[in-house]
């Protein structure tokens, strides 16, 4: 039996977006595919006063088991409530690839699905992006398509370079789609590699500095659809204290560097109202566990190293949505 999203104390995401851009900030999208990580983003989110998308890829579902997660999602909104958080929720499937995958999303209570067409030639990523619409919007749930492609690492989909979105499509796109969101290629990239060394600068301090957003295209396309959401993928920072202490702690992360949080902050205050991090939640996580293993070798409770890796991601969270997000208080 189909489960409504309303039932389960969630909401799509048209009003978060909405107070988004007239607000000037964005709404954190944070992956989870576990108990710590959706603990961790509630209580982060909570904390900061932060509306929230819990997002959930195709693997996360297959990792985690869709019944479950609907029951993580359910169980999440009824945490935030007994703990005071009077935050909106959405629960949204990323990189959705076909209708299929939207429908069962749909009908397991998620209130907002992407249905990424990016790959596909325009016209066919038109007619798969519509089919979602059309089905979704009869259920009231919010939907993100996607026009350009990201380079690194997309879902099963690995893109060697980055295909600017070109503002002369979006606005036949928008109409012709009925999209509620778009997610755009400026520059950003899915993975904690998300560009080359040879395609970067270095800094005073030796650390690896990217090549800036392109943020040129990002005012045409607003120009184009003025007033319309726009979504940042592939937005984690690659935090340098967490990748050193993985390599100090066994690991070996070599030239990880992300997008830095100015050029977020920036994005943040223009028409992205949804910003993408999964790859900074991982490497928290990661670093927190390599750390309390090493110093502890005779440790075998997981509650003793997933604990503090999700104490410590709940403050990245708080200090994201405070200061790159801008969007802590804003409920
Ligand atoms: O954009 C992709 C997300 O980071 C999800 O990654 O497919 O490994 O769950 P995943
Ligand atoms: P990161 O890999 O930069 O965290 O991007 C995540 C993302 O875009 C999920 O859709
Ligand atoms: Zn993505």
């Amino acid at each position: 039996m189909a489960i409504n999203y309303q039932e389960l104390g969630l909401v799509n995401t048209r009003d978060m977006f909405k107070k988004a851009m007239a607000g000037k900030y964005a709404v954190p999208a944070y992956n989870f595919n576990n108990l710590e990580q959706l603990q961790a983003i509630i209580n982060g989110c909570g904390q900061s006063g932060s509306p929230v998308i819990l997002q959930v890829s195709s693997g996360a579902r297959k990792y985690a088991n869709p019944t479950l997660l609907r029951n993580m999602g359910k169980g999440a909104v009824e945490m935030a409530r007994e703990s005071g958080y009077t935050i909106p929720i959405a629960l949204h499937l990323d990189h959705g690839d076909s209708l299929d995958l939207c429908i069962s999303c749909i009908e397991n209570g998620f209130s907002s699905v992407m249905i990424d067409g990016s790959h596909l030639p325009y016209e066919e990523n038109i007619r798969l992006t519509k089919e979602v619409v059309d089905y979704a919007h009869k259920h009231e749930i919010t939907v993100e398509g996607e026009l350009g492609v990201l380079a690194g690492i997309e879902d099963d989909v690995v893109a060697a370079k980055s295909v600017y979105t070109q503002p002369d499509d979006v606005e036949d796109f928008v109409t012709k789609t009925g999209v509620d969101s778009l997610a755009i290629s400026i520059g950003t990239s899915h993975g904690a590699f998300k560009f080359k060394p040879e395609q970067c600068s270095l800094n005073e301090k030796g650390l690896l500095v990217p090549p800036p957003l392109r943020f040129d295209i990002l005012e045409e396309i607003e120009k184009r659809i003025p007033g319309f959401s726009i979504v940042l993928h592939g937005s984690s920072s690659v935090l340098p204290e967490y990748v050193d202490i993985i390599n100090k702690n066994g690991g070996s992360l070599k030239a990880a560097v992300g997008i830095p949080e100015e050029q977020l902050r920036k994005a943040a205050k223009s028409a992205v109202c949804k910003i993408n991090i999964d790859s900074d939640g991982r490497l928290v996580i990661t670093a927190i566990i390599r750390k309390v293993l090493k110093e502890k070798p005779a440790e075998f409770d997981p509650r003793k190293y997933l604990g503090p890796a999700r104490d410590e991601l709940t403050r990245m969270i708080i200090k994201k949505n405070e200061r790159v997000l801008g969007s802590a208080g804003k409920y």
